[in-house]
């Protein structure tokens, strides 16, 4: 079996940075937990786990005697609110990415400029996003469009992890239907790449395997993507998930595979599933 790795893959920027941050308080000793999962990946928030790092669903339940860390997606801003105004101690991982699209936010806030989100509503990303505008809407599909009241002019944004392709399809909707639009092409350099990456490697393999959370946004994003190239795409989570017998079966009629994994995908899934695909090689007897 043949094994190509997309040129981009696995860990981006934000989710490294988030977790040495919590690496670093573990070192000290701090007491932590997290409000939300900090990443999509359930080995991560495992690993956490068993280092007695939890999260938290809702403020509710916060522990006064830990730190609290605040998850690569962002907090909206009344949560942020809540937490100084009850002097909770805390740090925020959120990536700076998603950060700069709230400022942005902010400062469209002030002007004539109606906004539009584009991404996932139910999101924690967009919910923090939405929660700095007074004004914004979010959309996801063209049909959303097509319900949009008549505007003069507006700005938009986008979920970090969006698909390119789509960003620009609904782009062309938006300016069909109002004539003045700003558009801040806020889908990060890390989805970016990962998505071109897949795009490259889709088309000369057999099939393509994509590792990553079955609620990561952005490993959906890249299945989908190699989906539409290869509809040879399987999306897994980990690489004992390669022991169905019904996939095994599969993979036996194929001479190459394209792997890829998103940005909260830690590297050593991606090296579990490489060395699966290079003992499958070795026994064609499965
Ligand atoms: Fe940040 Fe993009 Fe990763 S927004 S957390 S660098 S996927």
């Amino acid at each position: 079996m043949k094994i190509y790795t997309a040129e981009e893959a696995g860990f981006c920027f934000g989710v490294k940075r988030a977790l040495s941050l919590i690496e670093q308080l573990y070192e000290k000793e701090e007491n932590i937990e997290v409000y939300g999962q900090l990443i999509h990946n359930n080995t991560v928030l495992k690993n956490l786990e068993k280092k007695g790092i939890n999260y938290i669903e809702s403020l509710a339940n916060l522990d006064k005697n830990k730190k609290l860390i605040i998850r690569t997606h962002g907090i909206t801003l009344e949560e942020e609110r809540y937490l100084k105004q009850n002097n909770v101690l805390y740090e925020d991982a959120t990536c700076p990415l998603v950060k700069k699209i709230h400022t942005i936010i902010e400062k469209i806030d002030q002007s004539e400029h109606k906004i539009i989100i584009i991404g996932d509503k139910n999101h924690p990303e967009i919910k923090a996003i939405k929660s700095y505008s007074k004004n914004g809407i979010v959309i996801n599909s063209i049909e959303d469009i097509k319900k949009i009241e008549k505007m003069k002019s507006v700005a938009i944004v986008a979920q970090t992890t969006l698909d390119t392709d789509f960003f620009k399809k609904m782009i062309a909707a938006i300016l069909d239907k109002i004539e003045r639009v700003e558009i801040f092409n806020t889908i990060c350099d890390a989805t970016k790449v990962r998505q071109e990456a897949v795009k490259k490697i889709a088309p000369k393999v057999d099939f393509v395997i994509v590792i990553g959370g079955k609620n990561s946004s952005n490993t959906k994003k890249l299945f989908h993507i190699s989906k539409k190239i290869n509809p040879n795409t399987f999306h897994i989570e980990k690489s004992s998930e390669l022991e169905n017998f019904e996939l095994l079966n599969r993979f036996k009629l194929f001479n190459s595979v394209g792997i890829t994994a998103g940005a909260s995908t830690p590297p050593e899934e991606l090296e579990n599933v490489k060395i699966f695909f290079k003992n499958l090689k070795l026994d064609k007897e499965i």
